[in-house]
């Protein structure tokens, strides 16, 4: 079969910039290496965190390689199976991540390092915008110890890696009190949070909403941290994924690619929380976990998608699809 030098489709950029700087250009297709498996790509996410690092903003935080190929997560079927990988064929629809130091899941086939079967009860798009938010939340859920009987408040609940963090907290048992802009209530109610809004007077809301206390505080938004610890009581229950000032407060700032992304001021790398696509899998056939879609776009339309993302009030994930 002749497999090598065939190009495709790869969503990347050359320099930092703004969204224009993102584009499609012809690349060689990648090939499952050993443990992994290549897929052709139906959908796949956009990730704010890629478009911070797009912009420059971070330069000095999180050096990159340049061109840099985006993508962590997509969903597709199994076109190759690279050696000692069992369980999954060529044909099979799944869904799951790029390696982190890799990326380059916004392309025509990519390779994926961890997946699971796409549930049924998913669309491709919901599939191709869901592993990095169901780790994400797994991560963050699993080191705050959320569980049955707790209570949970989740910063920036109605975007990408919120509204996945809610549903899990949720099936976790715990009353979870999310945080939005007052048009996402009823959409945070649907997900089974309790909604209110952020910004000054937070912590009175919370008090309010939750008189005996919060658990666990689950920063999905940054900027926020000292309301956040006077919400938790304690900077230990709390943990951020988007405020590169966590040390400063004594939280903890959770980043699961410690290959592509060394901790810098965030600090160190947690394990990635993989198990949860089983989870999430689990949750999808019980009807008790959707990816909310927020907008889809042709790849050739990435730039607009950027553009989107970066108004930071997308409700749920941008997907792109091939
Ligand atoms: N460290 C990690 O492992 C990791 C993993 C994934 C993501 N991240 C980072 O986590 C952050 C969130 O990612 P995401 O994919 O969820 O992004 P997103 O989908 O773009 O988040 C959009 C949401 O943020 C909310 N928001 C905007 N400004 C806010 C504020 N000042 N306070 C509270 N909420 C606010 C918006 O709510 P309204 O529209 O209702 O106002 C909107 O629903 C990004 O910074 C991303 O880089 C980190």
């Amino acid at each position: 079969m002749f497999r090598y030098g065939r190009r495709m489709r790869a969503v990347q950029f050359i320099e930092y910039g703004p969204a224009g700087v993102v584009h499609v250009a012809e690349v060689p297709e990648p090939h499952a290496g050993p443990g992994e498996i290549r897929i052709a790509v139906r959908a796949s996410g956009i990730s704010a965190g890629e478009i911070t690092l797009r912009s420059g903003r971070l330069r000095d935080v999180v050096p990159i390689a340049l061109p840099y190929r985006t993508g962590f997560d997509a969903a597709g079927v199994v076109d190759e199976v690279g050696d000692g990988v069992t369980g999954v064929r060529a044909g099979d629809e799944v869904f799951g991540a790029a390696s982190p130091a890799r990326r380059g899941a916004n392309a025509d086939f990519t390779v994926l390092t961890a997946w699971a079967a796409k549930p049924a009860e998913w669309s491709w798009e919901e599939a191709g915008g869901a592993a990095g938010a169901v780790e994400t939340a797994t991560r963050v859920l699993d080191r705050l110890g959320v569980g049955a009987g707790q209570t949970v408040l989740i910063q920036g609940a109605a975007g990408g890696t919120g509204s996945v963090a809610v549903q899990f907290a949720v099936a976790r048992g715990a009353t979870v009190i999310g945080t939005a802009s007052e048009h996402n209530h009823d959409f945070l109610r649907s997900l089974g949070a309790v909604p209110t809004t952020y910004g000054p007077g937070l912590v009175e809301r919370v008090r309010a909403l939750a008189p005996a206390g919060v658990d666990a505080v689950f920063d999905c938004a940054g900027g926020a941290l000292p309301d956040l610890i006077a919400v938790a009581g304690d900077p230990a229950r709390v943990v951020t994924i988007a405020d590169f000032t966590a040390k400063a407060h004594g939280v903890h700032m959770s980043h699961g690619a410690p290959d592509a992304e060394p901790g810098g001021a965030a600090g160190a790398a947690d394990p990635m929380a993989w198990h949860g696509l089983t989870t999430a899998v689990t949750l999808a056939g019980e009807g008790r976990l959707r990816v909310p879609v927020a907008a889809v776009f042709p790849i050739g339309e990435v730039a607009a998608a950027h553009e989107l993302s970066e108004t930071r009030h997308a409700r749920g994930k941008i997907v792109l699809t091939t």
